[in-house]
């Protein structure tokens, strides 16, 4: 497996999701450089269907977090808040930023935002960052009036609907990266 192994395939098995950020945010080089690698992401008939929004604001980020927990707690399948608790509570980890990615309705747009997300992860890793790829957050934008007052302060586009969000950062703690299950691998010869 570990036959060949170059900068890229080292930054790809080394990348893991971290869920415990210190409060240091990256700096706008870095933050600009990542934010670069998002938008060279393919996308099907280079539709590049995507914003990609940078949040360093602590109080919005704390204002999304806390729609997103009172939307999750509230419920009737408690199991993914009863993990975020046991995770101590926080959606986002206390990461100081935040990448959310709007998206046009389109077909193949959610894949195109998860290649976005990949190499915003990929780019991170590559710097030093830890992440995570964030889909709890949409949560803060299901209700109709959050969906309103958060797309308007983030800027989203008319008709842009949220896709997916990378929490960025410093990791405060590390951790392994998952081991790769080779049984997923199949080649027909
Ligand atoms: C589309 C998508 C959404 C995710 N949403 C969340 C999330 O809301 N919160 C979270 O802690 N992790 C989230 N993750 C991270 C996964 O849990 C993680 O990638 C998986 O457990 C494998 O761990 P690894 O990234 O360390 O290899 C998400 C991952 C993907 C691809």
């Amino acid at each position: 497996m570990k036959k060949y192994m170059n900068e890229t395939l080292k930054v790809i098995a080394e990348r893991y999701s971290c869920r415990d950020y210190k409060s240091d945010m990256p700096n706008d080089e870095i933050l600009q450089a990542i934010a670069c690698a998002a938008i060279q992401a393919p996308s099907a008939v280079n539709r590049q269907p995507w914003r990609i929004i940078v949040v360093k604001d602590r109080q919005l980020l704390q204002e999304i977090e806390e729609a997103a927990l009172t939307r999750l707690k509230n419920m009737e399948d408690q199991s993914a808040y009863n993990r975020i608790i046991q995770r101590g509570g926080r959606v986002f980890y206390n990461a100081p930023c935040m990448i959310i990615i709007p998206i046009e309705k389109s077909n193949y747009s959610q894949i195109d935002c998860g290649i976005v997300c990949q190499n915003i992860t990929l780019a991170a890793a590559s710097l030093g960052l830890a992440s995570v790829i964030c889909g709890l957050t949409g949560l803060a934008f299901e209700d109709s009036e959050n969906f309103e007052k958060f797309a308007k302060r983030l800027g989203f586009p008319d008709g842009y609907v949220f896709g997916c969000s990378v929490v960025l950062g410093y990791a405060n703690t590390t951790k392994e990266p998952h081991e790769p299950d080779m049984s997923k691998i199949i080649v027909i010869e």
